[in-house]
């Protein structure tokens, strides 16, 4: 796949290469029981399970010159991969813990190495976590408001979407509006096409992280299509999680033909076992999808982007 691509949907802690956070654990002495399989992939049983490996893998990651390291290892192996812009959500809770001069440090180390990668541009979107409840949302929030400019572009909201509801973290995302910031939240993955309801009408939000599960609602997918709602989809991470039992049965397409705005992205491409190419292949094999259509998916994931109209430009 040789069209290069533009990603909006990727933690950055979900992208660490296996050998990246075993190599931390062994020089800090970390334990990391459960986290593997016996063949050194992370070990995922269920999405609930996947959260909890996550933030075991998580506990190595501990200070900014990890965080800066592991962008750096994040970035070489997306433009290896032909992505020219990646958007990554960067979160508080991991980096210093919501404190804010904790944050800025983190973020300075991870927009110093985002500065020197080759041939890729970087965005960062403050994530809150939602399993962790809106009032640490309220703080990463604030950490987002403080640190808004050129790198960080938008807040977003990740985690365990049965947890509460979205109009629960209203509060932190009209504090980030407030700000400049732009908005996403995962919803529609797990919760249903009623949480994509409750993401555009009670959080504002211009794009939605996954979606998928809004096809179930023939009006939500016309309400997406008219106004131009953009998803960001990780077909790869639906199917390995048990959003969907296969890629046949994966609604990207479907979406795609109702006139709904579709991205392509890898959400946590270690833990997924996939590349951004990976999951193109499996579209083309699976959808009949030609060049034609991952170019005018990748304009529309360069018109989505949270950059400034220059940048933007470089991208289409
Ligand atoms: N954090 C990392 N990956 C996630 C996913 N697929 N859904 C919700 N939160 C996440
Ligand atoms: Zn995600």
């Amino acid at each position: 796949m040789s069209i290069p691509k533009v990603e909006l949907h990727l933690h950055i802690e979900g992208a660490a290469p296996p050998a990246f956070i075993r190599g931390l654990a062994q020089e800090k002495g970390i334990n990391l029981d459960g986290v593997f399989n016996e063949d050194r992939s992370y070990r995922i049983e269920n999405f609930t399970q996947f959260l909890r490996v996550y933030e075991a893998a998580c506990t190595v990651l501990t200070g900014p010159e990890e965080f800066g390291r592991l962008t750096t290892a994040v970035l070489e192996q997306s433009a290896e991969q032909g992505v020219i812009y990646t958007e990554a959500f960067l979160s508080p809770d991991f980096c210093g813990g919501g404190d804010l001069g904790a944050w800025r440090e983190y973020l300075h180390a991870m927009q110093e190495a985002a500065s020197r990668a080759d041939d890729i541009e970087m965005r960062g979107i403050v994530t809150c976590i939602r399993h962790f409840g809106p009032d640490q949302a309220k703080t990463a929030a604030r950490c987002a408001a403080e640190t808004v400019g050129d790198f960080i572009t938008g807040f977003g909201m990740g985690g365990d979407e049965m947890q509460g509801t979205q109009g629960d973290f209203a509060y932190s995302f009209d504090m980030a509006r407030e700000a400049g910031l732009r908005l996403t939240t995962h919803a529609g993955e797990w919760g249903g096409a009623q949480s994509v309801w409750q993401a555009v009408r009670d959080l504002r939000v211009e794009r939605v992280g996954h979606g998928v599960q809004a096809i179930d609602d023939p009006r939500l997918v016309d309400h997406l299509a008219e106004n131009g709602i953009v998803l960001e989809v990780c077909p790869g991470s639906n199917v390995v999680l048990g959003v969907y039992p296969d890629w046949k049965s994966h609604p990207i397409e479907r979406l795609r033909a109702a006139g709904v705005p579709v991205t392509v992205s890898t959400d946590d491409p270690p833990f997924f076992h996939t590349t951004l190419s990976d999951e193109y292949d499996r579209l083309a094999d699976t959808f009949g999808w030609e060049d034609e259509i991952v170019r005018e998916v990748n304009v529309t994931a360069a018109k989505a982007a949270f950059c400034d109209d220059a940048t933007r430009e470089t991208l289409l």
